[in-house]
């Protein structure tokens, strides 16, 4: 037996988010086109939802492509050249090769110097889920800059007659450069609270395996998700808070000291709900993306926060609260600085 001792200790270090950016298709999907296929209303959408418009990807708008223009985008943001990216972080269920990564190809594309890269299924917590892998990377140096990207083209999986979810799914991409903060002072990235509830695995899922898609009765046909839509909503709506608050005892802030609060654009009502359950002070500026966005899963955060810091409700250096939750059910929440 070697006596050899592998050097494995390295002197954690803070950690920060660089840059941000995003990218929204460009087609406009209003209610009014919605409700065409399913026995709803605009009103309807837009009480029980708060979503007014969303965006669907074209053919020429793949999660490939859309995750490459919102990762340029934060690169640029942080001034960082891909050529310092070790490692590239991708969130998304809607990547529709199950190998190889997307990521992979992305760090390609990016012109980074055969950087690590994977895929992270964590639904709508995936962007949350992401940023934390990103940020111990960082911390304890396995990685010197990480490009976390969470992308979906959640039309492809949706059923346009389903009127539980045709209203609600969108697509988008947005990104994160993570890198080493300044000092200890400077740390820009609190500790994630996260977990899971497999017992709730039928309330948001892909009706059937990709198998049973393909080769059944009628011929093949794209796997679509189906969502209990309500049971999500209460589950979200209760407990997320709980978990919110949690994320900001662990990074030792109160809601006093925060600046913005970006959940998952899953619902309005939702966002408003655990607002409520936070007592947060009236001046924090809280995402509200979803009106024209709708619900793009690991998208959903770091596009609000482009939108917010784009319409002036956000400035560099603002405390957020941020927390993704979805299929999984999943979640994971933490306080970040703005870039
Ligand atoms: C989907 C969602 C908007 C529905 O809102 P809700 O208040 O829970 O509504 P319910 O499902 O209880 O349905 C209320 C009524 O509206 C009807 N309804 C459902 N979908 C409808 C639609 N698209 N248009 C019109 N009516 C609809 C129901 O049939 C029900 O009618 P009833 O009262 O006569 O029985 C809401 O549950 C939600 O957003 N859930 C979370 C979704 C989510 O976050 N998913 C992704 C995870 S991140």
């Amino acid at each position: 037996m070697s006596a050899l001792t592998i050097q494995s200790e390295r002197q954690p270090r803070a950690s920060r988010i660089l840059g941000i950016g995003g990218y929204r298709p460009s087609r406009v999907v209003t209610n009014a086109e919605i409700v065409e296929q399913i026995d709803s209303s605009d009103e309807w959408i837009r009480t029980r939802s708060g979503i007014e418009s969303r965006r669907w990807a074209g053919d020429d708008e793949t999660v490939i492509s859309m995750s490459l223009a919102a990762a340029r985008k934060a690169l640029a943001d942080a001034g960082i050249q891909p050529e310092q990216v070790d490692c590239v972080i991708v969130s998304t269920v809607t990547h529709l090769y199950q190998t190889p990564s997307a990521a992979a190809q992305i760090a390609y594309e990016l012109g980074t110097n055969r950087a690590a890269a994977f895929d992270v299924s964590a639904a709508c917590a995936g962007f949350c889920y992401g940023l934390s892998l990103a940020s111990d990377m960082v911390r304890v140096g396995t990685a010197g800059h990480v490009v976390v990207i969470g992308v979906e083209r959640l039309s492809d999986l949706t059923d346009r007659t389903d009127r539980s979810t045709a209203f609600l799914f969108a697509d988008g991409a947005g990104a994160a450069v993570v890198g080493p903060a300044a000092g200890a002072a400077d740390a820009g990235i609190g500790p994630v609270v996260w977990g899971s509830d497999g017992q709730h695995l039928e309330h948001i899922t892909q009706k059937e395996n990709w198998r049973d898609a393909l080769f059944n009765e009628t011929g093949p046909a794209m796997p679509h998700l189906v969502m209990q839509g309500n049971p999500v909503f209460r589950w979200a709506s209760y407990e997320m808070a709980k978990v919110a608050q949690e994320a900001l005892d662990a990074a030792g802030v109160t809601v006093d000291d925060l600046d913005m609060f970006v959940p998952h654009q899953a619902n309005m009502r939702i966002t408003d709900a655990m607002a409520r359950q936070l007592k947060l002070p009236e001046r924090v500026a809280i995402a509200r993306d979803i009106a024209t966005q709708g619900n793009t899963s690991a998208a959903s955060i770091p596009l609000a926060i482009e939108r917010m810091l784009e319409t002036g409700e956000a400035q560099s250096g603002d405390l957020a609260l941020i927390i993704g939750f979805g299929a999984g059910l999943v979640y994971a929440g933490q306080v970040i600085r703005i870039p």
